[in-house]
């Protein structure tokens, strides 16, 4: 009999087909779903309404990788949730089968393939580059050293027209108190590695822009943690006639979405030397303001986005003055529930709901920009929802489910295509936006801290 190790199961994972090997189990069980490139045989299995991943791999890895997870999870670190390990797994003749490691499936996440595979731009990838880069930060703030940082270890979800990152395989992570310096550059030197043969994997498939090259994206990258590092946890010394530079520091963090629990100031004798250093910083400023405001769980790049438009509905009902938390009521029941309830059931599963209030927000400014006037908000959510929603592809399940491609195996998307002659097929996200020129510099806008700087210098 298979044994269960969890905090919480769910029964109805009792009765999957354990003595079978993952790689034979009847597909009645499983679901299509895009998936990374990985080492074990990993598969999804539909149980009831749930999806979960589920990992064949040793024994004490499993068990690792599950006590990791759940650390992360407790930390609040993105990364996907696990739910057991299944060990003492024995076929029908008694020859034993590795153990299982179950975790829940991170809806409406995307593999890099996937999105590389409808061709991508260069924009997009820079939002890719910076995801991954807050991604490993936080994970250093909290002391997690990865070992296997790569794209194929991180799963991304759309965040409000930039992207969230999650750790999906914590096989050779450690947790400590802190990191040292070296451990950091340790993790960074495989994040090269790592990154740089995939990008130049995809350079090869041609699925990345002509214009971008793989050891410039790795450098980037690697910048752009040690900017973002720096910001983060580095000491900063002023002369006692610059006190605003403390609210600075505290603004341009809240800019890149971090709050600052403690922040360490010194003072010469006489106040003339200031020196300040972040010491506890949490990443979520915005997506946990807006959890209180309205119970709203959201990426951050949704909850900046969410909140204006909150203040917004402040500013036009007049209500400056009135309680924060009564007129996140009101807008919550007058703005955003009302669009969120013109999408159709059968169109609910494209997009999570707080991206799709996102997209009517900008299809909203679109129609305005026409009309020269501005046009309600559920008039746009109608015509969101009837020109746009309807062609996007499908992304709480399955993205290969409505492609014109077909898998190989559709269980097992690394076997690639039936066909691998194919037409790269239209993807409505790429379309309409104006192309990068291909001279311009990688540079995305969010994580410019140089610019954070100079609009906080004034
Ligand atoms: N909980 C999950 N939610 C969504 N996708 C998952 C989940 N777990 C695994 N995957 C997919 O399976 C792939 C392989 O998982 P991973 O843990 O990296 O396996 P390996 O240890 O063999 O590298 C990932 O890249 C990801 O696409
Ligand atoms: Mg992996």
């Amino acid at each position: 009999m298979p044994r269960f190790v969890s905090a919480r199961t769910d029964s109805r994972l009792i009765v999957l087909p354990w003595p079978v090997p993952l790689e034979d189990w009847p597909t009645d069980n499983l679901v299509a779903l895009p998936r990374g490139i990985s080492r074990h045989v990993v598969r999804f299995v539909r149980v009831g309404s749930d999806i979960y991943a589920v990992k064949e791999v040793l024994e004490h890895l499993a068990l690792h990788e599950y006590r990791l997870l759940r650390d992360l999870t407790r930390l609040d670190v993105p990364s996907v949730e696990p739910v057991g390990v299944v060990t003492e797994r024995f076929d029908p003749d008694g020859v034993p089968l590795d153990p299982v490691l179950v975790t829940k499936h991170l809806q409406f996440s995307l593999p890099y393939r996937s999105l590389f595979h409808r061709g991508v731009r260069r924009d997009t990838v820079n939002r890719l580059v910076d995801a991954m880069v807050v991604l490993l930060a936080r994970l250093h703030l909290i002391g997690f050293l990865w070992g296997d940082v790569s794209l194929s270890n991180t799963l991304f979800r759309r965040d409000a027209g930039s992207f969230a990152a999650y750790l999906v395989d914590a096989e050779t992570g450690e947790l400590h108190d802190e990191l040292t310096t070296g451990q950091r550059e340790h993790d960074l030197q495989i994040a090269r590695t790592n990154l740089f043969g995939e990008f130049c994997d995809l350079e090869a498939g041609g699925l990345l822009d002509a214009a971008l090259d793989p050891q410039t994206l790795v450098e980037t990258i690697e910048n752009r943690y040690r900017e973002l590092w720096a910001e983060l946890t580095e000491v900063e010394e002023f002369d006692g006639s610059e006190m605003h530079r403390i609210e600075s520091r505290v603004r341009r963090l809240n800019a890149l979405g971090f709050d600052v629990a403690e922040l360490d100031i010194v003072t010469d004798f006489g106040g003339s030397t200031i020196r300040i250093q972040p010491k506890v910083v949490d990443a979520g400023h915005h997506s946990r303001r807006l959890l209180r405001l309205t119970g709203l769980d959201t990426e951050e790049n949704q909850a900046r986005r969410l909140l204006n438009d909150l203040d917004y509905f402040r500013a036009r009902t007049d209500q400056q003055n009135a309680d924060e938390a009564v007129v996140a009521h009101q807008w919550l029941t007058q703005r955003f529930e009302p669009v969120i309830t013109t999408i159709p059931d059968d169109l609910r599963g494209k997009l999570e709901p707080a991206e799709l209030y996102h997209e009517i927000l900008e299809h909203r400014w679109f129609m305005s920009e026409a009309a020269g006037r501005e046009v309600d908000i559920v008039k746009a959510a109608e015509d969101y929802v009837a020109t746009v929603l309807r062609t996007l592809p499908d992304e709480a399940v399955a993205v290969t489910d409505n492609e014109s491609m077909e898998l190989a195996n559709p269980f097992d998307p690394s076997q690639g295509f039936v066909d691998d002659d194919w037409e790269k097929p239209y993807d409505p996200w790429e379309d309409g936006v104006e192309e990068t020129p291909d001279d311009a510099p990688v540079r995305g806008d969010f994580l410019d801290i140089e610019a954070l700087r100079r609009k906080a210098r004034g």
